[in-house]
């Protein structure tokens, strides 16, 4: 479900900007939510499954702010926006499984505008698609151990807060 399709037809300058233009606000848009859910969920994992979480959580803030950084130097016009967002299953399984399709869109998404620039010669925006695309990838590994240790060790819902069954078995 990656939603940057590579253009069809050879793009001039400015239909290239408007490609950018409407990429960046796309990729930005998810960089966020990527960040807040991740920022969700690390809360419902135990300490060190929600530490790895976390951490996903400040890498994916990074990216936005990577991009934002690049927009503004380049005078990229972007919009972020939330919407798609109301129907997440708030359960832990729920934000892992919508965490990990996120980051098998961005993996997509990154490829496909590194392919793009790399194509119109824009190497600076290459080097940056391709140095998020590194990180996305790692993240995308490192949730299906994660989300395997889910469904192995689960969890119990306790009132109204969700505690892991720890990760002790690992020790
Ligand atoms: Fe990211
Ligand atoms: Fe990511």
């Amino acid at each position: 479900m990656s939603k940057i399709q590579m253009p069809l037809k050879a793009l001039n300058e400015e239909e290239y900007k408007q490609f950018i233009s409407d990429s960046f606000s796309s990729l930005i848009s998810d960089e966020v939510s990527a960040s807040i859910l991740y920022l969700i969920v690390s809360n419902f994992l135990g300490v060190s499954l929600g530490k790895v979480l976390k951490e996903h959580s400040v890498q994916e803030h990074g990216h936005a702010s990577k991009l934002i950084d690049y927009a503004i130097n380049h005078g990229i016009v972007f919009d972020i926006s939330l919407e798609g967002n109301e129907n997440i299953d708030y359960s832990v399984q729920g934000l892992l499984q919508y965490v990990e399709k996120l980051e098998e869109d961005a993996i997509e998404d990154y490829k496909t505008m590194s392919l793009v620039a790399n194509k119109y010669g824009d190497v600076e925006l290459y080097e940056l698609m391709k140095d998020i695309m590194m990180d996305e990838t790692e993240h995308y590994d490192e949730l299906a151990i994660y989300i395997e240790k889910v469904r192995k060790v689960g969890y119990v819902k306790v009132s109204d807060t969700e505690v892991m069954i720890t990760d002790d078995t690992e020790k």
